[in-house]
């Protein structure tokens, strides 16, 4: 019995880390992550009830053990090698050149031209096939020990080779030591840094230090939350196995034991046409998915390479081509400031227009204030400035000698730029906003969020409209809404009587709406469904709420002093008193039974986060489902969460889920519970 059930816990190991390599690896999964998950979670109940079986290589093993206080040194087993420069192709036929004079075999010699990503140089030991250490390059010679960090990689697998169809011809040397680029792609770059942002949160500079910094991490469930992954390009060391002596044949070793490998190398029989590919590459550079900064240009035959010796740290059989270098120096002529979509300022450089890699720039991000102050970024400083793939340019700091004495410090705005009100700052963030919900800069989402299906849930009242709407000036606020006529909608485009009319019966229906989605729909800073819940409950109407003191409104479960601040200072806006007016005067005034007692069942005391979609229930329905038995809803996925509810497209709470190990159940299971 208990055989029969280690040989299933060897399976289903195998079987996950399959599937986590089709995923994370060649970006080409063949099951759903629903039944990803059910064996994810079979596997996770074998080791519950039979811990001494966990083995390092278990996919459940990811985030592994906090380091001390520091990395320990590692010591390479062969020197992690730099490269030299080649700036063009004559830089590159003349180290061609030198190299022929030093070996005969040159001459016949085939390159093999690799992207070179500008990322993070890593080393994976890997002992009987199991992945047991992972360092930094360090000065080359010595690194740093990182392995908890690298483990939560998950296109680093952890046992080689990873079942495919070709591997179980291949055989793997009992000590393997390879060498990597670990990275974040442009795209996941900015989908991080856009939520950061959205938080409020300090943005991070550019790819190349986010990947750096969060590897660099002394918490590995900190690294395991950024989107770093890694492709392999060399073996730095083997023992007790044969490995092979081309770089085109180690290319394609490592691919088949399962590890990410670049699939735009090519091999050319002469250098001028790797030349040429580089150039190529050069011109599709933005469309990367990468940052690279430049091409690897490599002679295939290693023996030969590993003859023709060093020059320092760099081997003289092969070279770094570089790509036209994308960092200028231009001046600063003026720090302008955008008002985002959720009122965060973000401020932007006004720069003396310049050329950069092909493309005229003239404006570049400035992050956030902090990091003008940081810099101590003057207007009228000469600036570096770099634009890299389709990252925005961003300013990297100011050149110090370069200084007259005339450049001016910069102060932020106390006054929304947009709208001229005053702008807020929050505990523990670094933005500063915009609070007026009428402000134009915000007029559009927020009216998109007021009458979203969570929200005043408004129908057929899509963006389109909402954007002709702005566009007449018909509408400044969401109050205007309300006070929408007949005849103003017919003059717009695509309205007619019948459209005209179901639009004004839906927003007339949505005055009927309760009061915890009015709060939600005033799109309060910090204030999610679950809160706007409480606060209905415990101030009954919007005037009592919008008197509560920042004491009265820390009475109440899980408001800190930060969100009731926000709470308070919405408030207090004038122009958010005046929308308030207005919505009482057009009717929209719900009132709600003060202290309504929550429902009792089986899910009390029970919290619940919801990702991806449902194959029956809405985001609506899934929540009265819950609470309808007691249960409560989250937005985001913590050590107190007792379920996550995972849907088809699930967003990143699954992956934060399984980093904490919460429980993890679909629609049906759900049910279940309810019995
Ligand atoms: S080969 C002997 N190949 O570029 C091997 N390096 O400027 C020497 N890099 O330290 C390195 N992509 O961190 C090689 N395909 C690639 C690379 C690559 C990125 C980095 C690597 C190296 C740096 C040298």
């Amino acid at each position: 019995m208990a055989q029969k059930l280690l040989s299933r816990y060897e399976e289903l190991k195998a079987q996950v880390n399959f599937h986590n390599y089709r995923y994370h690896v060649l970006d080409a999964p063949v099951i759903s992550d629903v039944e990803y998950d059910r064996l994810l979670h079979e596997l996770k109940e074998i080791e519950a009830s039979h811990p001494d079986w966990i083995t390092p290589d278990s996919p459940t093993q990811r985030a592994g053990a906090r380091p001390a206080d520091r990395f320990e040194k590692i010591r390479h087993p062969a020197p992690i090698l730099s490269l030299a420069n080649a700036f063009g192709g004559d830089d590159a036929r003349a180290w061609l050149e030198r190299v022929k004079k030093l070996d005969d075999r040159v001459e016949q010699a085939k390159f093999i031209v690799e992207p070179k990503i500008d990322g993070l140089s890593v080393v994976l030991h890997y002992r009987d096939g199991l992945f047991v250490q992972g360092a930094t390059r360090g000065d080359g010679e010595v690194g740093e020990d990182i392995t908890s960090n690298l483990r939560t990689i998950r296109s680093i697998p952890l046992r080689i080779p990873v079942a495919s169809d070709q591997s179980s011809k291949i055989s793997v040397p009992r000590y393997l030591v390879i060498r990597g680029e670990a990275y974040i792609p442009i795209q996941e770059f900015e989908n991080l840094n856009k939520k950061l942002e959205e938080a409020g949160e300090k943005t991070y500079l550019n790819p190349r230090n986010t990947a750096a910094g969060s590897l660099r991490q002394l918490d590995p469930v900190l690294t395991a939350s950024r989107p770093i992954t890694l492709l392999v390009y060399q073996i730095v060391h083997s023992e007790g196995g044969k490995v092979p002596t081309s770089q085109w044949e180690i290319l394609e070793y490592l691919k088949a034991l399962g590890f990410p490998v670049t699939d735009v190398a090519r091999r050319f029989n002469d250098l001028d046409s790797a030349i040429a590919y580089t150039e190529t590459f050069n011109a599709g550079r933005d469309d990367l998915p990468y940052e690279a900064d430049g091409m690897v240009i490599k002679i295939d035959d290693l023996n030969l390479a590993a003859d023709l010796g060093f020059v320092g740290k760099d081997p003289r059989g092969a070279i770094a081509f570089k790509f036209p270098a994308r960092e200028v120096t231009t001046t600063l002529n003026d720090i302008g400031v955008a008002v985002g979509r959720t009122g965060v300022l973000t401020p932007f450089a006004m720069l003396e227009p310049v050329e950069i890699g092909g493309v005229v720039v003239e404006r570049a991000t400035l992050h956030n204030f902090d990091f003008i102050a940081e810099k101590d970024i003057r207007v009228g400083d000469r600036v570096l400035v770099k634009r890299a793939g389709e990252v925005i340019p961003y300013v990297i700091g100011p050149v110090v000698d370069a200084r007259s004495g005339k450049e001016k410090t910069y102060k932020p705005p106390l006054k929304c730029p947009t709208c001229g009100q005053a702008v807020e700052h929050f505990e523990g963030e670094v933005a500063w906003y915009c609070v007026n919900a009428a402000c134009p800069a915000q007029l559009l989402r927020n009216i998109e969020h007021f009458v979203s299906r969570g929200a005043m849930d408004i129908v057929g009242l899509g963006i389109k409209i909402v954007e002709q709407l702005i566009g007449a000036g018909l509408v400044k606020d969401v109050a205007d809404l309300f006070t929408l006529k007949k005849d103003q909608l017919l003059e717009l485009e695509g309205f007619a009587e019948k459209k005209a009319v179901n639009l004004l019966g839906s927003i007339e229906q949505a005055k009927g709406q309760s009061l915890n989605r009015l709060v939600i729909a005033l799109g309060i800073h910090g204030v999610g469904e679950v809160m706007a819940g409480d606060l209905s409950r415990t101030f009954g109407d919007l005037s009592a709420l919008s008197k509560a003191s920042v004491d009265d409104l820390r009475q109440i479960e899980g408001v800190g002093p930060n969100i009731a601040e926000s709470i308070v200072d919405w408030f207090a806006q004038p122009t958010n008193q005046k929308l308030l007016k207005k919505l009482k005067a057009v009717g929209l005034w719900p009132e709600m039974k003060k202290n309504e007692k929550k429902k009792e069942g089986v899910f009390t005391g029970l919290t619940f986060v919801v990702t991806g979609t449902l194959p029956t229930l809405s985001r609506d329905g899934v929540k009265e489902f819950i609470e309808g038995s007691g249960g409560k809803v989250t937005d985001s996925v913590s050590k107190k969460t007792s379920y996550l509810v995972l849907g088809e497209n699930p967003g990143s709470k699954f992956e934060k889920a399984k980093s904490l190990g919460v429980k993890v159940i679909d629609e049906a299971e759900l049910r279940k519970l309810v019995g």
